[in-house]
């Protein structure tokens, strides 16, 4: 599905439940990053971004939360950045889309309390993926300068693999050694 397409979500999401009727686990980990002074954004860019990394999470969210708090245990897992924890340069959207994310399971974490579902934000440093693919800079090739996916994964699996009793609220994970590394 095209997350852009905000109106398109609930009746997505309802086909998604249909279809899954098991589902007890979303894991919302789609979102792009754009960079640059405020002034290098069009209106249309500011909207997209924020659209893509919050509002279409909100929107998913609140279309499968009625279902998912019927069930014994469930687990919503969200795939914040390290962007959610501290505002950079060049970065003002992508970090309020971020903050926003993180504002929201903060909040959603304690709506869900009486149920047995269990909200998860995990914030990563650089990952080396495609998200770096259209932009100018991306994570240091060796080892230690990059997450990989698989890292982040595997904090997915710590959550969702902890005791139904406890929930882990946020997790926070970077390479050893951060390096930025700027394409020609
Ligand atoms: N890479 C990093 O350094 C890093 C660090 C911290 C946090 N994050 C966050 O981690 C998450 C995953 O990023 P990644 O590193 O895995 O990047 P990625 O390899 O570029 O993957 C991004 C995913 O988001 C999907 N997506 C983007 N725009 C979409 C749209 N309009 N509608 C539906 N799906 C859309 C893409 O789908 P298609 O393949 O179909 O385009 C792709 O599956 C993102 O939320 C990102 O902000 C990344």
């Amino acid at each position: 599905m095209d997350l852009r397409q905000l109106n398109t979500l609930p009746e997505k999401a309802k086909q998604i439940l249909k279809k899954y009727p098991a589902l007890d686990s979303v894991v919302f980990a789609a979102g792009y990053g754009q960079f640059g002074s405020l002034e290098e954004f069009s209106y249309p860019q500011i909207d997209s971004l924020m659209t893509v990394n919050f509002t279409s999470v909100a929107f998913l969210t609140r279309a499968l939360l009625p279902g998912l708090k019927q069930k014994s245990h469930a687990d919503l897992i969200f795939i914040g950045s390290e962007a959610a924890l501290k505002g950079s340069r060049k970065g003002s959207i992508y970090c309020a889309s971020k903050f926003a994310l993180r504002g929201f399971t903060q909040a959603l974490r304690e709506e869900c309390a009486s149920s047995g579902v269990r909200v998860g934000l995990i914030n990563p440093g650089m990952v080396k993926s495609q998200f770096f693919q259209e932009l100018n800079f991306a994570p240091g090739e060796q080892r230690c300068q990059h997450l990989l996916p698989e890292d982040v994964a595997q904090a997915v699996s710590y959550i969702l693999n902890a005791n139904p009793q406890i929930v882990i609220d946020e997790i926070n994970l970077n390479p050893l050694h951060k390096v930025v590394s700027f394409k020609k």
